[in-house]
């Protein structure tokens, strides 16, 4: 490749996109918000990013403890913070074993390449899961076979054609809060011999009896072989983790690209984390806040008209589908108070562009109705009624209404 192939795709986006999609107007930059602003950017669920108790553990740890192992986790020794707060976790979600990563995407590409890679196991991977899950397959080499978001009959008939493989799925979906079947989906595929892999990022610390995430609230830990989870999200801090078998452990230790030439956690980021948990687990009034906002915010934004493509979570999403209706939503919300984040390809399908909120257990009750409020009066500014999103629910409508009449 040439430098003036870099070169033009370089101008191409700057012209593609910048110039004409966005029209001079930055996609993701927009205002900045004031002390007013009801910020639904962050994955902080819980409201727990700040507590003085856990900036304290990680201020403690970096006057403390020294950084001494500026090295791969490969090179940990028995005994050591790391492995200790991996025991702590295991026991917390009911796992065998668990292994911390750097993030919740080498945890995704480093185990999914470990499980694939110099074989010929074909990865199931429902279309909307997270993009660190489809990387894993490209590092380990494999073929992914994607099936129709959270349709269990698609994959059924794809594992009917191509054999036994891994399913890959997340618990709640990034882009739109839409939560996957689990129960059905192991109960689907209990006699094809396929082993579950299912990433926690966004029901770890939300869902479950203290936090344990939806597999465990399922009850079904012994049904899924691996689940991931970035700790970036309700767990606020920088690392991920895969739990497994005590046998996996080590084999994933010694084959995970992204473990094996990346660095260790350090020890302020262990020690926050340590604190994080045990908050986590106290958190039940959070934990069922979270879930009256979001239940009721959902409600409200259906009856206005949003398309919310079966969120069923705290992640809350207005599709408003090219990038310029999403920097004139960005910019009625912003204009009012609110800020949410913007997707757009490659985190959703071309011309299927949203703006996420995220919704947190510190909201108060007046900062939901403004939320609420906001949504129904910018609805003829954004001109709700020809998004393709709005479209495609009424032609879905129309169709139940025809089936059933
Ligand atoms: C479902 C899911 N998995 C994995 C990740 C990656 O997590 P991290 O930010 O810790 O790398 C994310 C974050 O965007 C995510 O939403």
């Amino acid at each position: 490749m040439s430098i003036q192939a870099v070169q033009n795709k370089v101008h191409a986006f700057y012209h593609n996109r910048m110039v004409q999609d966005w029209r001079g107007k930055h996609l993701i930059r927009g205002g900045i918000p004031d002390k007013h602003a009801i910020q639904l950017v962050s994955n902080d669920y819980l409201d727990i990013a700040n507590h003085p108790a856990i900036r304290e553990a990680q201020r403690d740890a970096l006057l403390h403890t020294e950084n001494s192992m500026m090295m791969s986790a490969v090179f940990l020794q028995e005994g050591n913070p790391q492995a200790e707060l991996e025991d702590r976790f295991a026991e917390y979600l009911l796992a065998e074993s668990v292994i911390l990563c750097q993030s919740g995407y080498s945890a995704n590409t480093g185990l999914i390449q470990t499980l694939v890679q110099d074989t010929t196991i074909p990865v199931y991977i429902d279309m909307l899961a997270h993009m660190s899950l489809w990387d894993g397959v490209l590092l380990g080499g494999a073929k992914a076979y994607a099936f129709r978001h959270n349709d269990i009959e698609h994959l059924l008939s794809q594992i009917k054609k191509f054999g036994p493989g891994l399913v890959v799925v997340d618990s709640v979906y990034s882009t739109n809060g839409s939560v996957c079947p689990l129960r059905e989906l192991v109960e689907a595929i209990s006699n094809t011999e396929c082993i579950l892999l299912v990433d926690e990022s966004h029901s770890l610390g939300t869902h479950g009896p203290e936090g344990r995430g939806m597999v465990a609230d399922l009850n079904l830990t012994d049904k899924v072989t691996f689940r991931t989870a970035s700790l970036a999200k309700a767990f606020s801090g920088r690392a991920g983790l895969i739990t497994c078998s005590r046998e996996f452990t080590e084999y994933f230790k010694f084959t995970s690209k992204p473990t094996i030439f990346s660095s260790s956690l350090l020890p302020h980021e262990i020690a926050g984390l340590k604190k994080t948990m045990q908050l986590i687990k106290a958190a039940d009034e959070r934990r069922s806040l979270l879930r009256y906002h979001s239940a009721h915010i959902r409600e409200q934004l259906i009856k206005l008209g949003y398309n919310l493509n079966d969120s069923q979570s705290q992640i809350v999403s207005l599709e408003s589908g090219s990038e310029w209706n999403t920097i004139q939503l960005r910019d009625a919300l912003e204009k009012r108070g609110i800020f949410g984040s913007i997707f757009a390809a490659p985190a959703t399908p071309k011309n299927r562009a949203l703006v996420r909120l995220s919704l947190n257990a510190g909201l108060s009750e007046l900062q939901i109705q403004r939320i609420v409020k906001v949504c129904r009066d910018i609805r003829d500014e954004i001109k709700l009624d020809e998004w393709p999103s709005t479209r495609r629910l009424a032609r879905t409508q129309r169709a139940a209404h025809a089936m059933a009449s």
